[in-house]
């Protein structure tokens, strides 16, 4: 069995532009979804799942996100003067949260793409394997998204990709993964992944969803796309590309997530994100259901507006 993973890498620093103009002075990892910012959702579940080393790769304009996990003692000593214990101890479990997963914060640099990030991040991994997520993606699961894809390299001693069952007709969204074989409990071994295919291309009809084990040959990948980019000076360094190259004679695997998946990077998923956080919240649930009910009862045709005519 291969050692466990400890360290994690969240990219968070893209513009955010198929949410702006939200996200022109809100980083997008910032939204709520629920009563938490998205990317809090992310710290959660590392920290749930053992990780104790977080980087997060931020760009200007992402200082909220340092200001949400920094403690603030001055703020929690007056809530507590002013007898609102209960916020108080809200804010100093988000501090003490971030304490746990000892979050470092990087300033990205090089040249575009989302290779970028995890290559400047890789200068402190050392041997080690680590976990990439996207921001952009919230489970909801009985085992953590991250633990699933820890468990995978524990069992396989290789990279691994995040998958997730996907419509045909969404395939030009995602990685699709080529699979080679389909072993026990949703773990998959994948020769590569075509970026972005037409449907009638699509390999199979999984979605790469932005959750990775990267080990460090496929960080030597990644140097190796960085060194070609250096000598063209265009276009972008991609996750996939290091995955592809390093795939072509090394064993890499899939493993499907069970859980509930929710995308916040564009404005009709997030909204779907929020609502069913919402719904779901124990306090503020019911409330909104009732608003659900009142609003689809003046909806015409509703199943409620019929009813009331009869
Ligand atoms: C990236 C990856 C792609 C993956 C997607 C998931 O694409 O390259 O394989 O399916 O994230 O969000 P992007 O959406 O950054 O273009």
């Amino acid at each position: 069995m291969s050692p466990t993973i400890r360290r994690a890498v969240i990219p968070a620093a893209g513009l955010g532009s198929r949410l702006l103009p939200l996200t022109k002075a809100t980083p997008k990892e910032m939204l709520p979804v629920g009563d938490k910012p998205v990317i809090e959702h992310t710290v959660r579940e590392l920290v749930n799942s053992g990780i104790t080393d977080i980087t997060i790769v931020v760009s200007g304009g992402k200082s909220l996100i340092q200001d949400h996990f920094r403690p603030n003692p001055a703020l929690c000593e007056q809530l507590r003067e002013d007898g609102k214990e209960g916020y108080a101890d809200a804010v100093e479990e988000v501090a003490e949260l971030a304490r746990r997963g000892h979050i470092t914060y990087l300033d990205q640099h090089g040249p575009y793409g989302n290779g970028t990030p995890v290559l400047n991040a890789a200068r402190s991994f050392g041997d080690e394997p680590v976990l990439v997520l996207w921001p952009d993606d919230v489970f909801v699961a009985e085992v953590p998204r991250a633990q699933q894809l820890i468990r995978a390299h524990e069992q396989t001693g290789c990279p691994v990709l995040a998958l997730m069952p996907m419509d045909p007709g969404d395939s030009q969204r995602y990685g699709v993964p080529i699979v080679k074989e389909d072993l026990d409990d949703g773990l998959l071994r994948i020769t590569g992944l075509v970026e972005k295919p037409k449907p009638a291309d699509a390999p199979s009809s999984y979605a790469a969803i932005g959750g990775y084990v990267i080990t460090p040959g496929i960080i030597d990948e990644l140097r190796e796309q960085t060194r070609l980019w250096y000598d063209r000076r265009e276009g972008e360094i991609y996750l996939t590309d290091a995955i592809n190259a390093y795939a072509a004679s090394r064993a890499v695997y899939g493993q499907v997530i069970s859980g509930r998946w929710y995308d916040t990077g564009n404005p009709a998923d997030y909204l779907v994100a929020q609502m069913a956080f919402a719904l779901s919240h124990p306090e503020y649930g019911p409330v909104l259901r009732g608003l659900v009910d009142e609003l689809d009862g003046e909806r015409p045709g509703s199943a409620a507006n019929i009813a009331a005519t009869l």
